[in-house]
Order: structure tokens, then C-alpha cells, then sequence
């Protein structure tokens, strides 16, 4: 199917109002871009407006603002509700970028700059989706109710988002849940995720002696926290890359191998993927693939550590603390609770003597796995089928959006994850992009679901 005219003829314009959004750093992590995120929220707001949304709004919350708009065309309709998020990730080391993270530009037919990926260019395209659908005069209009739920907490956990879904509930009755914050297999390789892991995320403090010490006077003799929090963490794996936590896979959901065999058919080149983060090799759990690595098994990993010395030169000193951020990612069925409860448990059991354990627990989310079964995801199915020309494969992603277990266990709602990112857009790293193709094509796609998803509403 051609790209419709209107796509081709206003793609300049599309492409630049992304670029001003994408200008404004909506790092949520970070106090001192708090201006900027109501900005980015504002910037949201004015261009839904002008794209046709009907009852825009920008709902307050105890954090940062939820930008929220409608389209409604009849009660004979279903309704879609449109998430996404405009907070993006901090820049940090910007000295690994090669143009500024927010100064966006496009080389080699892709968008560089913060969030251009994650989330932003792929919630701009649902805003001029709309606008497509409301002008294009060769087109026929809006074929379901829309209602456009974009939140600026993403990245740090969206604590208030949850807040907002319990106390709006009537305000977002919707028939199914659309985000695009996802990815697909390769541009040739269209493919739907149909699973998120969830997360268990925890600040590790091991204590030691009450001040840093000489190395000379007292090593030998006392524990090092951070010898002692090393050998703790290495300990949590075993020589078959399993977790090494009591209970961990207790409640993990095994594949059958007919399921596994499903999966395999999904075309991967681990060569390519090894190629293209540089590794010489893959490592992980014993007896499964790397999709199934990053897929269906639960992980454990270091995200930071710190502590000691780690100035210019040499310090002969025993610190009298080490720290360490780990998390877990997770898969059904196990929760959230469950996992940090376990490991909470554990780490405090193999303190070694002369250190006390002291763990923090951040935010969590549950993992999720969608239906390919229900009405909504043969929409997306067929519609990506008309506009890539193939059928999507399933896929199982890695990364989390806890919201997604939280609609389904609050509203009762499944989500379609009809994401068009790709591994290599280095989303929360330096250098993220987004593929010009990647934008267009789901501003081609989106139409074509709602039309599919109204037409086996309707049958
Ligand atoms: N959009 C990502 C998650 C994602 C990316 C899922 C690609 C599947 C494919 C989201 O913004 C994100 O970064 N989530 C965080 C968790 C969140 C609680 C900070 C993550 O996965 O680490
Ligand atoms: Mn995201
Ligand atoms: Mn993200």
C-alpha cells in the first residue's frame, strides 16, 4: 500500500515539530530540568490541540503534569486510550554524544537527540496520526473514540500516573490500551511485542568500621565493605549464570518447548548482535537462547557501585562504606514483592561478619505478558501487515513499563504494544535516534490499526 499523500507532503513539517519538542530536556530524574518538563507538557498540549483533540488538558498531580485529550466520534464505537510518556532520561556523559542530546538532528536518515526514540518521536506520532486522520481529505476519518494519556514520570517509576488511573477511572473507560514505547525486530523484520519483564530495583549499603582507616594499621584485621560487598555480589550468580537467591525461580512460568520453539522462529543473528555492542561473546544463563535471555528468564544486574577512593593517585585507606545499585528483572509470575522480599532476605543473611546490610528498595513493577488472542492485536497485526508489506512475529520484550500490569490489574485493560523503535536506537544512552522510516511508519500505521480495530469491533 503507498504511504498517503499527506504523510508525504507535510513529513518536513512533522519531522520539525518533533525536533522543537525534542529541543526541550524533559528529564524527569533530575530537580533542575523541572521548568523544562512543563514545557515539554505544554509543547504536548498546544500540538494535540492544533492536531484536533478535543477537552486538552493538562491534569496536575503531585509531580509533573499528565497532558490528556479526546476525540470522540460515537457511542457505537470503541475506544482506544493512547499512553505514552514526554519525560526522557538524563544525557549524562554528554561527552559521549557526537551532536548535543538536545540539539536535535538527522543524519543518515535518523533523529539524534534525547528521547528522540523513547519517547517522544514515538508519542508525536500518534499526535500526527490524528492530525492525518482529522485533514487528510482523501482519507475517512476517525474510526474510534480516542483518548490521549501522556505522563512525564515514566523514567522515574510513575508513582502519580497510578495515583491519576484510580482516581480517573470513569474519565479513561477505554476498550483497550495503545503504546508505542516499544520496539520491533529490524526495518524488514516488523514485529510486535507481546511481554514486558517486570522490575525489583534496590540501593545495597554495606557499613563497616565508624571512619575510613589506614590500610597499613588496620587491613588484615577488619572487614573491607567493600571486599565484603564484591564477593556478596559475586555470589548472586552461580556457574550457570542462575541466580543464586533462594526462591528466585520458584514461581517463574517455564516455557513449554512447543512455545520455545515458537519463539526460535523469530529471525535473530547473534552474530549481528554481538557485532553490534562490540562483544566478542554472549554470556548468561546456561540452556537458553539470547532472546530467551533477554525474554522469558528473570535477571540480576549491578546498574552501579561505588565507594572508597577514586580520586587522583593513590590512597592507602579502608573505607568505612560501599554501596551498590542492583536490579532484577522479572518475569511471570513472579511479583515485584515476592522478589525483593527474597532479596532483601538474602543479602542481610550472607553479610559477612563485621559489615552490617542495609537494603533500600526502589521502585518496582510487575511483568506482563499481552494476548495475541483478543481483537485489538489482529488489529495490529493487519495493520502492520498493510504497511510493511509482512506479517509481524511476536516478540518477548526485555525492557519494563510497569504500567502495563497496572492497567490490566486496575481498569481491567490490555495493552497493544505497537512500538517501531529498534535495539540499535541506544535509547537512555548517548547517541539515541530514531529513524525518519521508523516515524513515518507509524504515523502510516496507527490509522490502519484503529481502522481494523473499529472494523472487528463492528463485525
Ligand atoms: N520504553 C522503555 C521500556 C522499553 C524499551 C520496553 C524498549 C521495551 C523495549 C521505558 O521508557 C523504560 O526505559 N523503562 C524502564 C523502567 C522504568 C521503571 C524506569 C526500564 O525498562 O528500565
Ligand atoms: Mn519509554
Ligand atoms: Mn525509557
Amino acid at each position: 500500500m503507498p504511504a498517503p499523500a499527506y504523510l508525504a507532503q507535510h513529513q518536513t513539517r512533522f519531522l520539525a515539530e518533533l525536533q522543537d519538542w525534542l529541543r526541550i530536556p524533559s528529564v524527569s530524574a533530575d530537580p533542575k530540568f523541572h521548568a523544562d518538563v512543563l514545557r515539554a507538557a505544554d509543547y504536548l498540549k498546544a500540538r494535540l490541540e492544533e492536531a484536533g483533540a478535543q477537552r486538552v488538558e493538562l491534569c496536575p498531580t503531585a509531580g509533573n503534569p499528565i497532558v490528556y485529550g479526546e476525540y470522540f466520534v460515537g457511542d457505537d464505537r470503541p475506544t482506544v486510550l493512547v499512553y505514552g510518556h514526554y519525560d526522557v532520561q538524563p544525557a549524562d556523559p554528554y561527552e559521549l554524544w557526537t551532536s548535543p542530546p538536545f540539539e536535535p538532528v538527522i543524519k543518515d536518515g535518523k533523529i539524534y537527540a534525547r528521547g528522540a526514540c523513547d519517547d517522544k518521536g514515538q508519542v508525536y506520532m500518534h499526535v500526527k496520526a490524528l492530525e492525518m486522520l482529522l485533514r487528510d481529505e482523501s482519507g475517512s476519518g476517525v474510526p474510534c473514540n480516542l483518548k490521549f494519556m501522556f505522563e512525564g514520570e515514566e523514567e522515574i517509576g510513575s508513582n502519580n500516573l497510578e495515583i491519576f488511573v484510580r482516581e480517573n477511572r470513569a474519565k479513561i473507560k477505554a476498550d483497550v490500551i495503545l503504546i508505542s514505547d516499544t520496539g520491533m525486530l529490524a526495518n524488514d523484520v516488523p514485529s510486535l511485542e507481546v511481554g514486558l519483564r517486570g522490575l525489583s530495583y534496590h540501593e545495597v549499603e554495606v557499613a563497616g568500621p565508624n571512619r575510613d582507616l589506614h590500610s597499613g594499621l588496620y587491613g588484615g584485621a577488619v572487614a573491607n565493605p567493600i571486599n565484603a560487598l564484591c564477593a556478596m555480589i559475586a555470589s548472586l550468580h552461580d556457574a550457570h549464570g542462575r541466580v543464586a537467591i533462594p526462591g528466585f525461580y520458584d514461581n517463574v512460568q517455564e516455557l513449554s518447548a512447543d512455545e520455545r520453539a515458537e519463539m526460535a522462529l523469530a529471525p535473530f543473528s547473534e552474530a549481528e548482535f554481538k557485532q553490534s555492542i562490540g562483544l566478542p561473546a554472549t554470556a548468561g544463563e546456561a540452556g537458553y537462547s539470547t532472546p530467551e535471555r533477554t525474554g522469558i528468564r528473570p535477571t540480576l544486574d549491578v546498574n552501579g557501585i561505588w565507594g572508597g577512593y577514586t580520586g587522583e593517585g593513590a590512597k592507602t585507606v579502608i573505607p568505612s562504606q560501599a554501596f551498590a545499585k542492583i536490579s532484577m528483572r522479572l518475569v511471570p509470575h513472579q511479583t515485584s514483592a515476592e522478589i525483593s522480599a527474597l532479596f532483601q532476605k538474602h543479602l542481610v543473611s550472607i553479610a559477612p561478619a563485621g559489615v552490617t546490610v542495609r537494603v533500600r528498595p526502589h521502585h518496582g513493577g510487575e511483568p506482563v505478558v499481552t494476548p495475541t488472542d483478543s481483537a485489538a492485536y489482529r488489529a495490529a497485526v493487519r495493520a502492520m501487515e498493510t504497511t510493511f508489506g509482512k506479517r509481524p512475529v511476536p516478540t518477548r520484550g526485555g525492557g519494563s513499563i510497569p504500567i502495563v500490569a497496572m492497567f490490566k490489574a486496575e481498569l481491567g485493560l490490555d495493552t497493544v504494544l505497537l512500538g517501531f523503535g529498534l535495539d540499535s536506537d541506544a535509547i537512555h544512552s548517548p547517541n539515541e535516534h530514531y529513524g525518519v522510516f521508523n516515524f513515518l511508519k507509524g504515523i502510516e500505521t496507527i490509522p490502519e490499526f484503529l481502522r481494523e480495530y473499529a472494523a472487528a469491533t463492528r463485525e
